[in-house]
């Protein structure tokens, strides 16, 4: 900022008017005094030498008047002095005068006939000569005056003088008051305005945290608060205006299941979506007389289930539900969604002897810890290697049967249960564009190769067209794998497969939920309860809830996570009789020996960390193991201040998107393990290492006492990730992809 010319220039003339009209003043007065002073001397000198000229005798050579006049020359200003009588002169008592007495002849008559004594300035030359006249009492010299002239040009000298003083004092006053001036307005003004303008500057361009700062110049305050409540309103209208924006832009982009609808419409025109699997997305299960519809807990069918209810068509599954024979057709067939029919799910039968060998041993025993690298031993059986097999091709018959009247039908097979099944569909129907979704991890080659049938695993994957990870990590280590395991050409600059004339893609689709735009944008908290009120339900009473919910696998580090809990109630004792943690647990895969162990585990570290902490009415963990349906996960999600994800590792994790996704008021807190395929997206999470306790009990209260201001700005993030790239864009990618193949 800068002092502008006119402020400058109507300050001089402030101060020199000022200055000028004491200076006037001050003359005038001086000038007065000076006069005064003059004239009382004169009329002084005038009534003595009136007295020596009464008391002489012959006044024409009076010694006695003689030495008066010399008397009066210590006055440095004294000329001279004269007795005249009617214009002419008795007596001169100075020589130098005589000059002067011709211009004064007219006021010595005056005075005379005024009988009245008078002083007078006049100019003689460049002299300013005083005057002074007085008539003479006397009367042997009737009509005589006596005249004294004083050099008065000092009088001028010292009005001059005082006249030169005032004007150095003004120019002094002037540049110092300017000096005052400018350092007031620069110091006092203009750099606490300097700092405000910066201030509001950094928050325009984005620094919202400033707008919590006091200002640092105590007088400015005031305004301060005015300017950041203005600040204040003005970003969240912006932040408003740019959600909207953003939102008419991203509805454009956002994909929708109507416009996967649409997708799938004009990219498979008259063709059926075959899905197969091994869990289905609807199991029918006795309960008491009753047969109720459940949705298993499996992140593929809740990453499926709305394509398909999107696109329609056929998913193959195994019927694992007690009464799912009961409610389908003779074909194995039945419409789902119950109440909805978008789509048809084809039961297989699998017998308990596949069901313990393809499902529990070669899946879950086998490939599950293969894949998963949690250090627990994956189990290779011959026979439940055999029975994979069996399955595989009891699939890819029950497959083949339905498109033997398809021309060129697409088929999407799921996870780690059908390695083989796209080989053996490939081999029988060559026209059939078949890509297969692996949803768990694929680990590095030196740790897939202990599989005792890699080759046949890998080729039979790579009977696909196009093979589906969740991360370009895991192609990566997928193509390593066939690279060191099977004679093959790999292509890394553009993640194909070669073998004969055959080629496989292998490509990274981050799965992820059925969240749209209208889903983000749904701003109504209705059905939300506070973390207090929902533990009450369990006779609980507590002011902070954490959220976990998931299958208990071991995968899950769910034990891991309870021992967070247990150091950081250790160390943060204030949160005891404050802080609850409700864990979900879907019993899951019960009958191997890692899962019940593990659930004895989760079960065991819960009673004892609950014995340790607990008081009345309060414990620290709520363990409900039981399978918990959508609508009953769906409070908890919404009530919790933070939610738990410390997967040891784990392909995608969508737990980790549903909680996310819950959030419509944008607060909460994502701890999220960094070995979830899901952290590489959630960059709004708190990433934590769920072999590492300690990190993971400060991440609790990181958590716990985050400023709501800062969970907005993560959960708002990580909400419109989720939203840009939600399961239709997933479902639509994979499709484009499998129609350019096919092309
Ligand atoms: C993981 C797998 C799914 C599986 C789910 C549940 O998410 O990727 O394919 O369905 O676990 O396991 P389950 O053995 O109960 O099907």
């Amino acid at each position: 900022m800068k002092i502008n010319l006119p402020f400058m220039i109507s300050a001089i003339l402030a101060v020199a008017l000022v200055a000028l009209a004491f200076t006037i003043f001050q003359i005038s007065g001086e000038r007065e005094r000076l006069n005064n002073e003059l004239e009382e001397r004169n009329s002084l000198i005038a009534r003595e030498l009136n007295e020596i000229i009464i008391a002489t005798p012959e006044v024409e050579n009076s010694k006695s008047l003689i030495k008066f006049s010399d008397s009066l020359s210590h006055y440095s200003n004294f000329i001279g002095m004269a007795l005249l009588t009617k214009g002419k002169q008795i007596f001169t008592f100075n020589e130098k005068i005589k000059p002067f007495l011709r211009f004064s002849n007219d006021y010595i008559e005056q005075s005379i006939i005024a009988d009245s004594a008078f002083g007078k300035f006049i100019k003689i030359g460049k002299e300013e000569i005083y005057q002074y006249i007085k008539p003479v009492k006397k009367d042997r010299v009737p009509d005589s005056a006596m005249i004294i002239y004083f050099d008065a040009g000092y009088i001028d000298k010292i009005l001059k003088s005082i006249l030169l003083k005032n004007f150095f004092r003004w120019f002094i006053q002037v540049f110092l008051m300017l000096a005052a001036t400018v350092l007031l307005i620069r110091w006092g003004i203009f750099k606490p305005i300097n700092s405000i303008v910066n201030w509001l500057r950094a928050v325009r361009g984005g620094n919202t945290e400033l707008l919590e700062e006091k200002s640092k110049i105590g007088f400015l305050e005031p305004l301060h608060r005015e300017i950041r409540n203005i600040a204040q309103d003005m970003q969240e209208a912006r932040a408003v205006a740019e959600e909207e924006a953003r939102l008419r832009t991203m509805g454009e982009a956002i994909w929708t299941q109507d416009r996967l609808r649409e997708e799938v419409r004009k990219l498979l025109p008259d063709k059926t979506l075959i899905v197969v699997s091994n869990r289905e997305p609807y199991m029918h299960i006795h309960e008491g007389r009753e047969i109720k519809c459940i949705v298993p807990a499996s992140g593929m069918v809740t990453a499926m289930e709305p394509v398909l209810k999107a696109c329609g068509g056929l998913w193959i599954a195994s019927g694992s539900g007690d009464a799912d024979f009961e409610t389908v057709d003779k074909d194995g067939k039945i419409a789902v969604p119950p109440g909805e029919e978008k789509y048809i799910l084809k039961r297989l039968r699998i017998t308990k002897e596949e069901d313990e060998h393809f499902y529990l041993g070669f899946s879950n025993e086998g490939l599950w810890p293969l894949c998963h690298l949690t250090f627990t031993r994956p189990i290779f059986r011959e026979i439940d290697w055999e029975y994979y097999k069996k399955v595989n091709q009891t699939f890819a018959d029950a497959v083949l049967d339905e498109i033997k009247n398809l021309e060129q039908p697409f088929v999407l097979v799921q996870d780690f249960h059908f390695a083989l099944l796209p080989g053996m569909i490939k081999n029988a129907r060559p026209d059939v564009t078949v890509a297969i979704f692996w949803h768990i991890p694929w680990p590095n080659p030196e740790a897939f190769s202990i599989c005792p049938w890699q080759k046949e695993i890998l080729k039979g994957m790579l009977g696909s067209d196009l093979i589906g990870f969740h991360t370009q990590y895991q192609c990566n280590n997928f193509l390593e794998t066939v690279n060191n395991a099977i004679d093959s050409r790999v292509k890394w600059d553009n993640f194909t497969v070669k073998i004969s004339d055959r080629t496989t893609l292998v490509r990274s689709f981050p799965i992820s939920i059925a969240f749209t735009l209208k889903d983000y944008d749904n701003h109504k908290y209705e059905n939300t309860l506070l973390p207090g009120e929902l533990l009450a339900r369990y006779n609980l009473s507590a002011q902070y809830m954490g959220i976990g919910v998931e299958r208990i696998d071991y995968t899950k580090g769910i034990a891991e996570r309870f021992l967070a809990i247990e150091h950081f109630l250790n160390n943060n004792p204030e949160f005891i009789g404050r802080f609850t943690f409700v864990q979900l647990g879907a019993p899951s895969r019960m009958v191997i020996k890692s899962y019940s162990d593990t659930i004895s585990r989760v079960e065991s570290e819960a009673a004892r960390i609950n014995q340790k902490f607990k008081v009345k009415d309060w414990m620290p963990i709520l363990l409900l193991v039981r399978h918990h349906s959508h609508e009953e996960i769906a409070p908890f999600y919404k009530a919790a201040n933070f939610c738990m994800v410390t997967s040891l590792h784990d392909g995608m994790n969508l737990v980790a998107k549903e909680f996310v996704a819950s959030r419509n008021n944008n607060d909460g807190v994502l701890i999220l393990s960094r070995f979830a395929g899901a952290s590489r997206e959630l960059k709004g999470a708190l990433k934590i290492n769920p072999y590492d306790t300690v990190q993971m009990s400060e991440a609790i209260k990181l958590a716990l006492e985050m400023p709501k201001k800062t969970q907005t700005h993560r959960m708002q993030q990580m909400r419109q990730q989720i939203v840009e790239n939600n399961i239709y864009l997933w479902a639509a990618r994979i499709l484009r992809t499998m129609v350019s193949i096919q092309s």
